[in-house]
């Protein structure tokens, strides 16, 4: 890629132009995952940018889903590299390894917290596992991620059955964020919400992101998500990333699949 020749001043917040000229914090490389006879991805590429939102779409079944496992090390690969902040996942030693997956925080699809588990101690599990600190330290910082998350401090000591689709997916996000981490992968965090909850909860990852310089990794199928909070938005579409870039570029594709997306139906909504 060319190098520009401009240098940002520091105070000036980042632009999509400025994308050029920033750090590469996952960088994947010929990507090919698959199971048995079947092919998911080949030959797939993809940068993530420090400090952005990035709006990751595609068809249901497409592999979202299995991509994101294969950057977090939990489908393995066939070919390709994989590198995040620079180390090449494939070459770190167990404690380079558990140090790297300190630095991300993950929201799954399913939301899986542990239903045994009160939010309080499902926001710990990933503390307890990577960190050594009292009891009481334990529980002060995970009151202070469930309060990050708008929860209220009652909802700590509730089991996930007792609580509503939109107050498990903040008690996830607060378990993704138990580790001060730099990334979090966030599967569809809003599925399932009503608009105004969805629409709660992009805020919320803009306001953490904006204020804890996240790069947040986002699988969505939300137009308004997509339109309000990404900073761009890659495709995924016969296994490869078929489009990345600002909401402008994937509205002005031609590819098929992205003019059906962006342009159908239930996207006149969301440009309203
Ligand atoms: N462990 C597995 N073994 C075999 N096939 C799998 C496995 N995990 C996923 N797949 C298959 O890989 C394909 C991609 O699945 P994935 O869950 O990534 O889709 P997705 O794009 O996330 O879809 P959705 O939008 O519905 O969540 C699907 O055909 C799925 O059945
Ligand atoms: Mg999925």
């Amino acid at each position: 890629m060319a190098e520009t020749s401009h240098s940002a001043t520091p105070t000036r917040r980042p632009t999509p132009q400025d994308v050029n000229d920033r750090e590469v914090v996952i960088r994947v490389r010929g990507l090919e995952v698959g199971f048995g006879t079947k092919t998911i991805m080949k030959d797939l590429d993809l940068d993530v940018y420090r400090g952005e939102i990035l709006g990751f779409v595609g068809a249901s079944g497409t592999g979202k889903s299995v991509l994101t496992r294969a950057i977090l090390g939990l489908v393995p690969k066939r070919t390709g590299t994989i590198e995040v902040f620079g180390e090449d996942l494939d070459a770190l030693s167990p404690q380079s390894r558990k140090a790297i997956e300190q630095r991300w925080g993950v929201l799954f699809q399913q939301g899986a917290l542990f239903s045994s588990l009160t939010v309080k101690q499902n926001v710990q599990v990933p503390m307890r596992e990577y960190l050594s600190i009292s009891e009481r330290l334990l529980d002060e910082l995970a009151m202070l991620k469930i309060e990050m998350v708008g929860l209220k401090p009652d909802a700590a000591d509730k089991f996930p059955s007792d609580l509503s689709g939109g107050m498990i997916k903040r008690a996830s996000l607060a378990r993704a964020l138990a580790l001060d981490p730099e990334i979090v992968f966030l599967d569809e965090p809003t599925s399932g919400l009503d608009p105004i909850g969805a629409g709660e909860f992009d805020d919320l990852i803009s306001t953490l992101q904006q204020t804890l310089g996240l790069t947040v990794f986002m699988v969505t199928h939300d137009l308004d998500s997509l339109h309000s909070v990404c900073d761009r938005i890659a495709a995924l579409a016969e296994g490869k990333i078929i489009a990345s870039g600002p909401i402008d570029t994937m509205l002005a594709s031609n590819h098929p699949w992205l003019r059906a997306y962006f342009h159908g139906k239930r996207a006149r909504a969301a440009l309203a």
